[in-house]
């Protein structure tokens, strides 16, 4: 496929992200050193994309190095206590100037609109005001930290009313107080709080990392909120997990930390099936996974019922136990509530026995056990998915699949092919 082809297919298989992400709120985090990256250009294109395919976006930045270098050139340095810095009255008009400055800079940045940019004919409004009530840290074994502060409150209210005209909200890690004080916020963890406030879709860190790495020094590209024993994280590193962490258990979706140095990193996460970094997601108490012996007597509660109606083909408990390996569950506290397995055929592989017990229907749960049955089908190198059904044609088609003729059946499934049930053939290419 020529080059262009590849841009063809690409951008048709974004279309069911693009679909997903319309109308969700992201929140982007940009610290210090990402605004400072030569890519920078392409993150502000980017998240223009963003907005133009109706994402709901909220930015949080930073500024930790801009300040660091206003504070040296004027010969001053911070205090700090329990890696966090103090915010003393002499510095705090000079933190106020640096952040406004960033600020100024990214609006700017979300302003341009040159011909032959990739920004011409973005007309972005960005919107930042005083959504975020803070409070003082105060007094931490005896030490005074001033007009370092943190999150008391978040006016979402007013943070949707701007997303609901379309406006990226900016949002600067400074907060006031009902008294009229400024406080000076750690940016990371008010990213965190706005996304858990906003219960946001997804709270997005660029990094300079492209992502957590495991032990090994892979990037890894998802892992849930318990799960960073097997990862090699320094100590900023473990504090974005369990602020990434806490925030799927307040009710952010999924979070995600993706390298602000890498051109496209952003979109490939969001509009590819692999994505590019790491997505954090809640704990799940339902878990996928492959079929062992132990299961078979769930996996015949379940399909027993569908059998008895006619709606899935009887099977002996000694053919479900001679192919228990092929299946694939999902379980929640003990209860196999979806099942589904693939029996490979030649080049193809048969879906089979999917099946989602009465009470879980409508949860994504078989749209789940298929995508995983799909990843098991392509580690096999099978060319395609085929189905046999009576009653749920649509279904399958909702999900991809293509009616086709039972000629195309492989050939030794062919033989078995049961002409009184006369189901239909559909395929999915994989
Ligand atoms: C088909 C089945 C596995 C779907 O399970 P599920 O976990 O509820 O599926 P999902 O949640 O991923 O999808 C639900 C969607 O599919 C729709 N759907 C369910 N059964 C359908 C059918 N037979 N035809 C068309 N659409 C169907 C639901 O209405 C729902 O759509 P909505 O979200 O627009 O309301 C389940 O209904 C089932 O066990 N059916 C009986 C067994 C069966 O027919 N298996 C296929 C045999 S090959």
């Amino acid at each position: 496929m020529t080059d262009n082809g590849n841009h063809i297919r690409w951008f048709r298989d974004s279309l069911p992200y693009i679909n997903a992400h319309r109308n969700k709120t992201f929140v982007l985090y940009l610290g210090g050193d990402a605004l400072e990256s030569l890519n920078l250009p392409n993150i502000i294109a980017d998240i223009a994309l963003l907005n133009s395919l109706g994402v709901r976006l909220v930015l949080v930045h930073g500024a930790a190095q801009q300040i660091d270098r206003q504070l040296e050139s004027r010969s001053k340095s911070w205090d700090i206590r329990d890696g966090k810095r103090i915010t003393t009255p002499e510095l705090l008009q000079d933190i106020i100037e640096t952040i406004g400055g960033v600020k100024a800079n990214i609006e700017a940045r979300l302003s341009m609109g040159l011909v032959n940019s990739p920004m011409h004919g973005s007309s972005i409004v960005v919107n930042s005001g005083n959504f975020v009530k803070a409070k003082p840290i105060g007094i931490v074994n005896g030490k005074d930290f001033h007009n370092t502060g943190s999150t008391r409150r978040i006016n979402t209210d007013a943070i949707c009313q701007q997303l609901d005209n379309g406006a990226i909200v900016l949002i600067s890690p400074l907060g006031y107080s009902p008294s009229g004080e400024i406080f000076n916020l750690d940016s990371i963890s008010l990213a965190a709080d706005v996304a858990t406030a906003l219960k946001a879709e997804k709270l997005i860190y660029f990094s300079s990392e492209p992502g957590f790495r495991d032990q090994n020094g892979n990037v890894v590209s998802e892992l849930q909120t318990i799960n960073s024993a097997a990862m090699s994280m320094n100590s900023s590193e473990e504090y974005l997990f369990s602020l990434t962490s806490q925030a799927c258990h307040n009710g952010v979706n999924r979070c995600h930390i993706v390298s602000y140095a890498t051109d496209g990193a952003l979109l490939e996460e969001l509009f590819t099936r692999d994505g590019s970094g790491t997505q954090i997601t809640r704990v799940s108490y339902e878990q996928i996974r492959k079929a062992t012996p132990e299961d078979v007597p769930g996996i015949i509660q379940l399909i027993v019922p569908l059998e008895e109606q006619g709606i899935l083909v009887k099977r002996s408990r000694e053919l479900i136990e001679s192919e228990v390996d092929q299946f694939t569950i999902i379980e929640r506290d003990g209860l196999i509530i979806c099942c589904g397995a693939l029996n490979p055929f030649e080049a193809k592989g048969e879906l089979v026995c999917l099946a989602t017990h009465r009470d879980y229907r409508n949860g994504n749960r078989a749209e789940q056990l298929l995508s995983s049955i799909e990843s098991r089908a392509r580690t096999l190198n099978l060319s395609g998915l085929f189905v046999l059904t009576t009653h749920s044609a649509h279904w399958f088609i909702e999900h991809g699949f293509i009616e086709g003729d039972i000629s195309e059946l492989p050939d030794s499934r062919k033989s078995l092919y049961n002409y009184q049930r006369n189901s239909k053939y559909f395929e999915k290419l994989l």
